[in-house]
């Protein structure tokens, strides 16, 4: 459904995602379909990394490619803020990275029990 960079084939509208960052959030404009992360300082040092735990999508709007647009949206700024991201969130290892392997750059390599 979503390509590379989560476009949305046959969509007309790409829908505008907003970064909610008091509540370590990104998420549509109603609220209604979100990407959760929490940030934790790696073990250590001052560095932080992304923890994406969850991603939701309202059941009528599923299979559109929503939830590939927050990826995109939380993979953006991971890779703006230099936040190496742990895809903890089933959607994100098993579904939007394999269809975008590219993101696979950012994803954390160290020892994720060790950074908590
Ligand atoms: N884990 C991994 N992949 C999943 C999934 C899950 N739990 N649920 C659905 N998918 C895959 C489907 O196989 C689907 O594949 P298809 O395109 O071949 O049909 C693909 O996601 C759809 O991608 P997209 O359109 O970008 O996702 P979406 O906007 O429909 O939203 C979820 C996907 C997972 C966010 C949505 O189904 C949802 O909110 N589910 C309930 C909460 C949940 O299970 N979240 C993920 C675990 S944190």
């Amino acid at each position: 459904m979503a390509n590379d960079k989560g476009k949305i084939k046959g969509a007309t509208e790409i829908p505008k995602i907003i970064w909610n960052e008091n509540q370590q959030r990104f998420e549509t404009e109603d609220k209604k379909a979100y990407l959760e992360y929490h940030l934790k300082n790696i073990h250590g040092n001052n560095s932080q990394i992304m923890n994406i735990l969850h991603t939701y999508v309202p059941p009528f709007k599923r299979g559109l490619g929503l939830a590939s647009h927050l990826c995109v949206a939380a993979f953006n700024h991971a890779q703006s803020h230099s936040l190496p991201v742990i895809p903890s969130c089933s959607y994100v290892s098993d579904t939007f990275l394999p269809r975008n392997p590219s993101w696979n750059a950012l994803v954390y390599k160290g020892d994720v029990k060790s950074s908590m």
